[in-house]
């Protein structure tokens, strides 16, 4: 298999580890092993005396139990735990496309959702999206650019990177036409739950039709990104035999301890939700009004969802140039939108993570001694 580089991956590994603000994760502020045992009592003393053999490769039943309460009608047996959502996305993609298949794809968007199927020889048709717009989707251009190649389309809401997302009638009108086409749909929620209005909170797809597939993971919403847990939930037997075959030439099961921190984690969702959400919360009203002092330079669609937004510079600059020198001098990370196969001007903010405020104290100081 040949595969182009992940662009977003190959700038974090210059980065990530060594610039001291990143101020554009995705995922949420994570926690520590102890904080996540203290959630239950007798934990700890279950984590040592766990058993360091192979584990079950669908998942733990008991991490199936737990995911399935995420869902209205998916049953713990319709669920499938991988090494983290990106494994779900590439055995997905592997088991379901064949050289010639047609998908329709958000872009940009988080590039190994359109990558693996180019890398097996697809066609891959874009599903455009733009600030000019407000992001939105256009269900026609959906209409019009379904073919009989077209296998699946592929949706991500909340979306990476704009913080998209769309009414639950949009989400219906998507659902319908798959239905009368009778194609899959792929559907990325790794930031489902981090609606900023919870009566926004679209229904899973798993939920909504037999062949459908929805992609979870406790790195964003749940802020445990080390733990490399994420699952597909699929009423879909046939496919679900297939992926779980596939499995076995990429990781054969999980990681004991992970699923074991991952279960205590589900158990107590809410608190977990409700400590990110609330960063979240607090660190939007300061790029309001960040993005209100500084309107001459930036402009930025709101997100309605999510630990991400992708503003634009105003400024005449190449935003790649502008990333990196504001790296190189202030140690602030921001992702240029060259790595999700963009050439314009937007860049990607992360606002998952408690030391935004100090983060972006970095970039308005850059601001000030660059752009008076
Ligand atoms: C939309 C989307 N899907 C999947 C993933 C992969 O998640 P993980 O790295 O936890 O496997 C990411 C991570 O950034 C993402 O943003």
């Amino acid at each position: 298999m040949k595969i182009n580089d992940f662009k977003l991956e190959r700038f974090f590994a210059k980065y990530e580890f060594t610039a001291p603000y990143l101020l554009c994760s995705s995922d949420c502020e994570s926690f520590s092993i102890k904080e996540i045992l203290d959630l239950e009592k007798g934990s700890e003393k279950e984590l040592k005396k766990l058993w360091l053999g192979y584990t079950e490769s669908q998942g733990n039943p008991k991490l199936k139990k737990e995911i399935a309460k995420l869902y209205k009608t998916i049953k713990p047996e319709e669920i499938i735990v991988f090494s983290g959502a990106e494994e779900g996305i590439f055995i997905f993609m592997n088991v379901l496309l064949k050289k010639g298949d047609n998908i329709i794809v958000q872009f940009p968007g988080y590039q190994s959702l359109y990558e693996i199927a180019t890398s097996i020889g697809c066609e891959v048709t874009n599903w455009p999206m733009s600030d000019e717009n407000n992001w939105e989707l256009d269900i026609e251009f959906l209409k019009n650019n379904i073919k009989e190649n077209t296998k699946a389309i592929i949706i991500n809401f909340p979306h990476n990177p704009t913080g998209y997302l769309p009414s639950k009638e949009k989400l219906n009108q998507i659902i319908k036409l798959a239905k009368q086409k009778n194609i899959y749909i792929f559907s990325d929620e790794v930031y489902r739950l981090l609606e900023y209005n919870k009566n926004n909170t679209l229904p899973a797809i798993a939920d909504c039709y037999d062949k459908a597939f929805s992609l979870g993971v406790m790195s964003k919403t749940f802020g445990l990104a080390g733990l490399r847990i994420g699952w597909i939930a699929t009423k879909d037997k046939n496919l679900f035999k297939k992926i779980a075959s596939f499995r076995d030439f990429t990781t054969i099961c999980n990681s004991a301890p992970s699923e074991f921190l991952s279960i205590i984690a589900l158990k107590h969702k809410e608190i977990l939700i409700k400590r990110n959400f609330k960063i979240i919360k607090n660190n939007l009203n300061l790029l309001d009004n960040f993005f209100k002092r500084y309107d001459h330079l930036f402009e930025w669609v709101r997100p309605k969802a999510g630990s991400i937004a992708f503003p634009k510079i105003k400024f005449n600059k190449n935003v790649e140039d502008f990333c990196i020198d504001l790296v190189n001098k202030k140690g602030v990370l921001l992702l240029p939108s060259t790595v999700y196969d963009l050439n314009d001007k937007h860049f990607r903010i992360g606002f998952g993570r408690k030391n935004m405020a100090e983060a972006l104290g970095k970039l308005e100081e850059y601001i000030k001694e660059h752009h008076k």
